[in-house]
């Protein structure tokens, strides 16, 4: 038998008892290094747990888990009433202050608004989906590339109504059939969504593993790509407050044929070349195209009588533009004087 347990239950009694003395947040942060940061004593005892025996593990973990949360309470509740915030080896004498929206969240809310104004309707999804809506009726072949684990995570244990494993969405695209299927809606409609979106894949400055999209969808009768050239350009004009040029480049997405990539004239150079566009004038935006038959007989809509179009973008980016943010990482930072600039 080990003694960590034994020794966890120390440190943790001794943690919780040397926040007792405590009186400014530079004393706590020293604390929070002592004892729960990187190399902390109590994060260290607590990674031995995994170097246990089988038999002793799980006891371990479960003492483990209840010390860590007594401690981390003690913590939290000592930092509110120090009325400031430690922060990763800095510290933040400002008081914490009321909460204010997140960046990414304000973003969504106006890409909301604009589209709302443009008349189209909202529609919502679920984020856990069934690979019938995120592949299958989008002509995503069983065999395609993006259903490889190393694109998709797929949900352990749980499967959907095709009897396959669910996935985390790997786009919002699976609500082009959810949409008009579970809002019941007939052509002519104009739907909009956005929200949360997974890939594995690994994260750097452009590239997140959970990230957002916003995807809209039209179905009528004459929906042309000039229509859908002008819906991007006054979307993107009206959320960057100004005119951009956009243009079209032929590309593939099984669900739409033809398929274009949207580059959208740079915001910050307006189309002479800088270091963010890299030095081509354009910025890559989004995906998009005409609707394809199948994808419309999907949704019981007759593709000899009526036209879709539809685009698929990144809100991290555009948020990432908006604010002059260099880092899509830094969205998901809880450093609070990053996210303080938003409030
Ligand atoms: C799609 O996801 C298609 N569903 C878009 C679409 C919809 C095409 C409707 C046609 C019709 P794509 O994989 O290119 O396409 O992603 C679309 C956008 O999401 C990209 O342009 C980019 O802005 C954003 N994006 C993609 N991967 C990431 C990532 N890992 N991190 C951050 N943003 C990403």
């Amino acid at each position: 038998m080990t003694d960590t347990p034994n020794q966890l239950q120390n440190l943790g009694q001794q943690a919780i008892k040397a926040l007792d003395g405590i009186a400014t947040l530079t004393e706590l942060e020293a604390w929070r290094i002592t004892y729960i940061g990187r190399k902390g004593s109590i994060t260290l005892a607590l990674k031995q747990i995994k170097e246990l025996p089988e038999e002793e593990r799980r006891a371990a973990g479960k003492i483990g888990n209840e010390i860590r949360q007594a401690v981390m309470q003690a913590f939290a509740a000592k930092e509110a009433s120090l009325g400031g915030k430690t922060v990763g080896g800095e510290v933040s004498d400002l008081p914490a202050g009321p909460g204010h929206l997140h960046p990414l969240t304000l973003t969504m809310r106006r890409i909301q608004d604009i589209f709302s104004a443009m008349g189209f309707t909202y529609v919502e999804g679920p984020e856990v989906e069934e690979q019938k809506f995120n592949f299958d009726l989008l002509n995503i072949p069983p065999q395609h590339p993006a259903r490889a684990e190393t694109d998709t995570f797929y949900v352990a244990g749980l499967k959907g109504s095709d009897s396959l494993p669910l996935v985390l969405r790997t786009h919002v695209s699976n609500m082009q059939n959810r949409g008009p299927v579970e809002y019941k809606l007939t052509p002519p409609f104009k739907i909009f969504y956005q929200g949360r979106t997974f890939r594995s894949e690994k994260a750097d400055a452009t590239h997140g593993s959970v990230f957002h999209q916003l995807e809209f969808m039209i179905v009528n009768k004459t929906a042309s790509m000039a229509d859908l050239k002008k819906v991007i350009q006054t979307f993107y004009s009206t959320f960057f407050q100004k005119p951009v040029d956009v243009r079209l480049r032929p590309s593939y997405f099984p669900f739409v044929e033809p398929g274009v990539e949207v580059d959208m004239s740079c915001v910050f150079c307006g189309g002479s070349g800088c270091s963010v566009c890299k030095h081509t004038g354009w910025i890559e935006m989004a995906g998009a195209g005409a609707v394809h038959p199948q994808v419309l007989k999907n949704i019981n809509v007759d593709p000899d009588r009526y036209q879709g179009l539809a685009l698929g973008g990144g809100v991290d980016r555009l948020a990432m533009l908006y604010y002059g943010v260099n880092d899509i990482r830094l969205f998901w930072s809880d450093d609070i004087r990053f996210l303080r600039q938003f409030s």
